[in-house]
């Protein structure tokens, strides 16, 4: 290999065609006197040789004859070399001086005499290891190992996106797995019911996190009291997922406050009946009991028997909690959202409970509007530290992507959904685009500070976790 050019942050090298192949991710150093410098590889296109084209045709016009053989000086092949050759695309990554990675140093090795190769395992290892100590073991990559520290999604705003079905969910949960081992609390808003044989393994065992797995099924083992949700949850669900007018709500509160005062304490029932008999006009008086009446229909309200969230958040040294939102109707997914979001964050602001991480897959489904920049900004200081996962990278809004501390990016192929992605500060965009439309189903480029910035292509591991991330077929037990 040869250096051909760089601009910007962009190094083309010229390869021949019968070196060995690189893979899309791979790195390689470029060393000249005691430093060198890194680049990763993106991409591989044939080099523009002069008249490449006028051979071509010319070769193809002779394909019949003999002519092609007819080579006295035996300079054939290395002529077909050469129009064969490639012009590999890297990123520069930084300078290797002294066996640190900068990327302050200005400094070009020489065309001629620098020696090209691909870097070890062992050295991106190095380079991409952050000081965190409890490693979470994610998959391999250049036939190495690769880990990364839970420390590096403490704190943190994480997004994993890619297609469906490529292994998103799946890498989702060997991460909160291994973080709910290390002792961290996840809750886990669960659209599709996926996380929820998390405490087995595959052959039906009890899994290393057996004991730490919660699941919260609204109006079954999880309901709680209106006044535990408090009265600003309930005007948010009211004017947010009802759509109650600002009349309707003022009303709301008066009563609120009539019906803490005459009964002293509030309670679905109670407010239900002063609804019913409270002077009020009877427009406002309709509007809110049908609205009541829905939340009492949700059954995820009980006022006698209400679930303690701050003792299941405290019952052990952390732990997943699944919130199963897979039965729920839309309206209630949004409710009870709604719901622990609010407590999350009073808990949290209390000190009643530790920080948490909170995986959100397909967020936009239930979550609204306002909370995205809520949760990264506000929640995230106060410890809720959210992983969304997503297919539709374009239901997260650009900010959101903009702040992102890690990426783990699944395979994209849709042009406009890699432009949304590539918007990403961590990572510049045609990385993202070359690497992402290329990856294997399985196989992620994890960016940003969880690999020390330095991108890294991984082929996720295979875990014993029942993941029961399986499409439910209709002729599949036929085709097996
Ligand atoms: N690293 C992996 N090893 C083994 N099976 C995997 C792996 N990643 C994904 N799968 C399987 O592939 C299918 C799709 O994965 P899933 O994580 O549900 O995709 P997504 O969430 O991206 O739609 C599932 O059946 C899952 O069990
Ligand atoms: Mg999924």
């Amino acid at each position: 290999m040869k250096i051909l050019s760089k601009s910007g942050d962009t190094i083309e090298l010229l390869a021949s065609p019968d070196e060995e192949p690189l893979i899309r991710g791979d790195y390689i150093l470029i060393t000249d006197g005691g430093k060198s410098l890194l680049a990763q590889v993106i991409d591989a296109e044939y080099a523009d040789v002069p008249g490449i084209l006028e051979d071509v045709l010319r070769e193809l016009a002779s394909e019949q004859l003999s002519m092609r053989n007819f080579d006295p000086y035996g300079v054939g092949s290395i002529l077909l070399d050469v129009k064969d050759s490639r012009r590999i695309i890297a990123k520069l990554r930084g300078v290797i001086v002294d066996g640190v990675l900068r990327n302050d140093v200005i400094w070009l090795p020489s065309r001629f005499s620098s020696r090209i190769e691909r870097a070890s395992p062992e050295l991106i290892f190095k380079l991409m290891r952050t000081c965190g100590r409890r490693r979470i073991i994610i998959g391999e990559c250049m036939s190495g190992v690769v880990s990364v520290s839970a420390e590096d999604l403490d704190g943190r705003l994480t997004i994993i996106t890619g297609k469906k079905e490529t292994g998103k969910s799946y890498l989702t949960k060997i991460l909160i797995t291994s973080l709910a081992e290390y002792g961290a609390t996840v809750v886990v808003f669960d659209i599709n019911g996926e996380y929820l044989g998390l405490s087995e393994t595959i052959n039906g065992t009890a899994s290393r996190i057996a004991d730490k797995h919660i699941i919260l099924s609204p109006g079954e083992n999880f309901r709680v009291s209106v006044k535990d949700a408090g009265l600003k949850t309930m005007t948010d669900i009211l004017q947010h997922i009802f759509a109650t007018p600002a009349t309707t709500i003022r009303e709301f509160i008066r009563i609120w406050s009539l019906v803490e005062k005459n009964e002293g304490e509030i309670t679905l029932r109670g407010l239900i009946s002063a609804v019913g008999r409270m002077p009020m006009h009877e427009s406002v008086r309709e509007a809110l009991m049908s609205r009541l009446l829905s939340l009492s229909e949700t059954g995820f309200f009980d006022d006698d028997n209400p679930t303690e969230i701050k003792e299941i958040l405290n019952s052990g040294r952390g732990g997943v909690i699944v919130i199963d939102l897979s039965r729920s109707i839309h309206q209630t997914k949004k409710i009870i959202v709604e719901y622990m979001l609010s407590k999350l964050s009073s808990l949290l602001r209390e000190g009643a409970i530790e920080p948490l991480f909170l995986v959100a897959e397909e967020a936009h489904l239930y979550l609204r509007e306002t909370y995205w920049d809520d949760l990264v900004t506000r929640m995230r200081h106060i410890g809720i530290f959210p992983i969304f996962v997503t297919n539709q990278p374009d239901s997260i809004p650009e900010t959101v992507y903009r702040q992102a501390d890690n990426i783990f990016l699944f395979n994209f192929t849709n042009e406009s959904d890699l432009n949304y992605i590539s918007k990403a500060s961590r990572i510049d965009s045609e990385t993202v685009r070359r690497i992402a439309r290329m990856l294997p189903p399985r196989h992620c480029l994890i960016i940003g500070r969880i690999v020390n910035d330095l991108p890294v292509v991984v082929r996720v591991k295979e875990v014993e976790l029942k993941t029961m991330g399986e499409t439910r077929l209709l002729f599949g037990s036929r085709r097996a």
